[in-house]
């Protein structure tokens, strides 16, 4: 058969117009007492001015190291980055110091941390949590970054904010402690925002309103979003493309009407089940695979969802090249190079 796709270097497929965010093979690994386990394996992805992208992947497949190496937050010293960049409005953010790194934390690029509803510090109020950064980072009077707090404090849907800005976070709610904490992330006006799974430990209408509160300030405040959850739903419902992780691979990225619709990788296929219709996947969590994924310090050489994959043939025992299927969508599976459309054929163990 013809091969239909076009193999593609690793940065350029589904890449947007104006990159605001440009990660290029960026490999992150820990020090480990296993030894060295390698996080990230050349992850390639490209961000536009207020766009939202979704990254989905079981757990341990590298999203939350994805947004530390971003915000140059890895545990020290056991983290690092190995290789690649982080070009942030063309700057490389691997290249900075700590101290110009600090500069762009908080202010140009926020990140509401996975364990968000531990991340408020219980024994200051919220005005000093809140107006910190922006007294640091936009060189605001006390009085006028609690104007700005308050305002913020607003924009979030805290009621009486001028009164509960004296509150210390005890006396928030889950879903309200979450409402802060976004609060706190949007002071400074970044341009980009990285959610790590922030609705998960919250129940399901809370889960709802925040959801909504993003997409809408993201709108209102033209900012772009990495979305990084475990729940198709949200990618649905708030991205505009997606990001598949699969043991520290992106392995395969596309619009979100793409993925839902045209998965090319196995694993796309595997967690997204027989559901076709992106209605239908709205509230859904990951379907489960069977197996687990491989030991980052022992990984399978090749296609490291070989193990798993009930279309594995001999092919891949090698790394598999990035393909794209059509514009704006690639993944990184042998079967895309052999013109097999994966879509078609989801007959995954
Ligand atoms: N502090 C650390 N020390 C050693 N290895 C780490 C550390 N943090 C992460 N890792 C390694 O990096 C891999 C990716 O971790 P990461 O936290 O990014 O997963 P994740 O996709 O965010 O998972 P989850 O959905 O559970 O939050 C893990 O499987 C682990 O092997
Ligand atoms: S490269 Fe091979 S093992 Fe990997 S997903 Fe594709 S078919 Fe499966
Ligand atoms: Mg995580």
């Amino acid at each position: 058969m013809m091969n239909a796709h076009v193999r593609t270097e690793a940065s350029e497929a589904a890449r947007p117009a104006s990159s605001l965010l440009e990660v290029k093979n960026l490999t992150t690994e820990f020090r480990t007492e296993r030894g060295t386990v390698r996080s990230l394996h050349s992850v390639s992805f490209g961000l536009g001015e207020g766009e939202a992208l979704g990254l989905v992947g079981e757990s341990g497949c590298g999203k939350s190291v994805t947004a530390l190496s971003i915000m140059g937050l890895l545990p020290q010293p056991a983290g690092r980055i190995v290789s690649g960049e982080i070009l942030f409005n063309g700057v490389d953010l691997t290249k900075l110091s700590d101290r110009e790194m600090e500069a762009v934390r908080g202010k140009d690029i926020a990140l509401i941390f996975q364990d968000a509803l531990t991340s408020l510090n219980p024994v200051l109020t919220i005005e000093r949590q809140i107006t910190e950064a922006a007294r640091r980072h936009l060189g605001l009077s006390p009085a006028a970054a609690r104007r700005r707090a308050i305002e913020f404090l607003d924009l979030v849907g805290i009621p009486a904010p001028d009164k509960r800005i004296s509150d210390y976070p005890h006396q928030f709610s889950g879903g309200m402690r979450q409402r802060v904490m976004i609060a706190m992330a949007l002071v400074c006006g970044p341009r980009l925002l990285i959610a790590d799974e922030p609705t998960t430990a919250l129940d399901v209408t809370i889960q709802a309103q925040i959801l909504e509160l993003l997409q809408r300030l993201r709108k209102e405040l033209s900012m772009a979003l990495i979305m990084i959850t475990h729940d198709l739903g949200v990618v649905a419902g708030i991205a505009d493309r997606v990001n598949v992780m699969y043991a520290g691979h992106v392995v395969e990225t596309g619009m979100v009407r793409q993925i839902f619709k045209n998965a090319s990788h196995p694993y796309t296929a595997g967690l997204l089940g027989s559901i076709p219709k992106l209605d239908s996947i709205r509230g859904s969590k990951l379907q489960s695979i069977k197996g687990t994924p491989p030991d980052l310090a022992n990984p399978p050489p090749g296609c490291p969802f070989t193990p798993r994959c009930s279309h594995a043939f001999d092919k891949c025992a090698e790394p598999p090249p990035r393909s794209s299927p059509e514009p704006a969508h690639a993944a990184e599976c042998w079967l895309l190079e052999a013109g097999v459309n994966t879509a078609d054929s989801r007959g995954l163990s």
